[in-house]
């Protein structure tokens, strides 16, 4: 559900051969659906590639690529929106993909957001009937200070996409506490990699995150997580998370 598989397109896999490579990590982990969500905003110069045609091109480059290898991995189009209202404007006239075919987005902040502004871009996505998917929650300062502070957002609808790397300790231990801390008190709908690829080291590693997660919550919530909720989110089906819970002492990251 988060991939920066497509090449030369932004700061994800630079060639082709490199897409592929990610393609074949992910297809051995287990994984049968992968979305292409490429940064889908100007203002970063490594992201200043994107354009909707450029994503289908890519795509279908990729698709081909995949057939002539037998790789079995179904890759589909997205886009990791930037958080902010401009983003919704350029969604409405189709400069910016959803999650394939459905009616949902995936949505980034900036890591210092205040917890404001996160929730009102979020509301104004669902006000305009989008169901809104959150990037890396646990990468946000006000996240990191308080967990507590995206129950609203949990309670409205938003699903928290948390990031494999960030639970299997990948990027430290801190983001591993605050992984396994939003994931065993039901903040974590869906689990996904954010793979850039290769010359970032950070591969496809879903599968590991899935065996990681079922030792935390149990198989059951870690296959909702890694497969059942996001082929909701790709087909508009209904979804009924877990209500998330309080969590009690948090002592902050900073
Ligand atoms: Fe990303």
């Amino acid at each position: 559900m988060h991939s920066h598989i497509l090449h030369a397109v932004d700061d994800g896999s630079r060639t082709l051969a490199e897409a592929v490579a990610m393609a074949r990590a992910a297809a051995d982990q287990g994984v049968s659906v992968m979305v292409a969500t490429p940064h889908g905003h100007s203002s970063v110069s490594a992201w200043a590639g994107y354009s909707t045609l450029k994503v289908q091109d890519r795509l279908d480059e990729l698709r081909a690529a995949l057939r002539a290898a037998r790789i079995a991995l179904e890759v589909v189009a997205g886009t990791e929106i930037f958080g902010e209202l401009e983003s919704l404007e350029r969604l409405r006239v189709g400069q910016l993909l959803p999650y394939g075919e459905s009616r949902a987005v995936l949505v980034e902040f900036p890591l210092g957001v205040v917890r404001l502004a996160a929730e009102h871009v979020v509301f104004a996505f669902q006000l305009a009937g989008y169901r809104v998917v959150i990037a890396h929650p646990e990468r946000y300062r006000y996240v990191q200070d308080d967990p507590n502070s995206l129950i609203p957002l949990v309670e409205r609808g938003a699903l928290m996409q948390l990031t494999s790397d960030a639970l299997l300790g990948n990027q430290g231990e801190r983001l591993r506490r605050l992984s396994e801390t939003m994931l065993t008190h039901g903040m974590v709908q869906i689990i996904a990699t954010d793979a850039h690829g290769p010359h970032y080291n950070r591969l496809p590693n879903l599968g590991q995150a899935h065996a990681r997660a079922a030792q935390l919550v149990g198989a059951d919530i870690a296959d909702l997580l890694t497969r059942r909720i996001p082929a909701a989110v790709l087909s508009d089906g209904p979804i009924a998370p877990a209500a998330p819970q309080k969590v009690r002492r948090w002592p902050g990251l900073h």
